[in-house]
């Protein structure tokens, strides 16, 4: 809990203690990969770029997930190996593809032939990763068809890779954010073996799978844990995925999600002609809660007051814009007490939270982040 000197509300604590024990859980829940498929975690930075987090991660061995020349340049002034770094995101300029490639960045994903050819011409020599679009179930915060080919289409696509003078990494597929059914890993192997069984045949060896991020938290709805995602991981890599291949994991959220707390202050109660209780706060989808978002994810909301009775309300936000409403369709139940000046906690708001918030819409500042514990223990 912060002390007296806490900022002014809202504002979002990270407990840099928490993301240290979710990284080691997760190395620990990949051992059953074992020798075989080495797994090899890379951090996603756009779920909470702070620099604390990045070196914690950094000193542990992750790799970085980096989606743009800023989130490149965040890493490597803090002296972040680029050789770590993997530019993943399939949308870029071949501006920033050859200021990556000069600032040392030597990975690449890409999922179109017009991007792979624009990172063979201003990054010749590099490692590429194929997106592919896995048949997946959806997750709780999807990207739909945004991303990835067809899986037979990577194949060609790598094999043009190889033919432009880059290096195959392999192929690539993410299951969506917050993905709550283990099975999606499963789906996605198994199509990422039938990619790499197809280049084998062309003589074109892969050194690593990537799986993606997708690894889902617990919010008001339970998550599988990281030890049954691990279990069916390693299933799915033994079964799909020939001996020594790198198996990439690229968590955002997992790592993040839970080290973090908004606290936040109730700045009005209203009954409104509708008969709906409205609770104000002085967070919402503008300064912190862009994962509310077609009510995608579901925060838990602990007040002062919770051993009160409950009533469902209505949650907005601060600003004056009609969209800035967090809960209307979700059924949320705070205390019939709650009033103006209230504190109130949102737990689990590490990922996605700080990192979305606008520099000043309404004129609101964007979230102010406290880093508590300490980078190395
Ligand atoms: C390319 C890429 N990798 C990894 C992630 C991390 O996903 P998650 O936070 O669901 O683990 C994302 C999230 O959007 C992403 O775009």
């Amino acid at each position: 809990m912060p002390g007296s000197n806490a900022p002014e509300s809202p504002y979002l604590v990270i407990d840099l203690a928490r993301v240290r024990d979710n990284f080691d859980a997760l190395r620990s829940a990949l051992s059953g990969l074992g020798e075989s498929h080495p797994a090899r975690i890379r951090y996603a930075v756009k779920a909470s770029p702070m620099p604390e987090i990045i070196r914690l991660l950094a000193a542990r061995g992750a790799e970085f997930d980096v989606a743009s020349i800023g989130e490149i340049d965040q890493c490597l002034g803090l002296g972040v190996d680029p050789a770590t770094l993997c530019y993943g995101n399939p949308i870029k300029k071949s501006a920033h593809i050859a200021a990556a490639y000069a600032a040392g960045v030597r990975r690449f994903a890409f999922d179109t032939e017009s991007d792979l050819e624009r990172i063979a011409a201003a990054a010749p020599g590099s490692e590429v990763e194929c997106r592919f679009l896995a048949s997946a179930p959806q997750s709780q915060t999807p990207f739909g068809t945004k991303f990835g080919c067809a899986p037979g289409e990577a194949v060609l696509l790598l094999v043009r890779a190889r033919d432009l003078g880059l290096r195959v990494a392999g192929p690539y597929f993410h299951v969506g954010s917050q993905q709550l059914d283990p099975a999606a890993w499963r789906i996605g192997i198994e199509q990422a073996g039938a990619v790499v069984e197809a280049l084998a045949v062309k003589d074109i060896p892969v050194a690593s799978v990537n799986i993606g991020g997708g690894l889902p938290i617990s919010y008001v709805d339970a998550a599988p844990g990281l030890s049954e995602l691990g279990a069916v991981i390693a299933d799915a890599a033994a079964r799909h995925l020939p001996e020594h291949t790198d198996l990439v994991v690229e968590p955002g959220r997992a790592l993040v999600g839970n080290a973090g707390v908004i606290h936040a202050e109730v700045v009005n109660v209203r009954q409104a002609p509708d008969g709906r209780r409205w609770i104000y706060l002085d967070i919402g989808r503008y300064n912190g809660m862009a994962e509310t978002e077609n009510e995608y994810i579901a925060y838990r909301i602990v007040t002062d007051r919770d051993d009160d009775s409950r009533a469902e309300a209505v949650i907005a936000g601060p600003t004056c814009d009609g969209d800035d409403v967090l809960y209307q369709r979700t059924r949320v139940l705070l205390p019939t007490t709650l009033r103006a000046g209230d504190p109130v906690r949102i737990l689990d708001t590490g990922a996605y939270t700080a990192s979305y918030s606008s520099v000043s819409f309404n004129g609101f500042p964007p979230l102010t982040v406290r880093v508590i514990g300490a980078e190395r223990e």
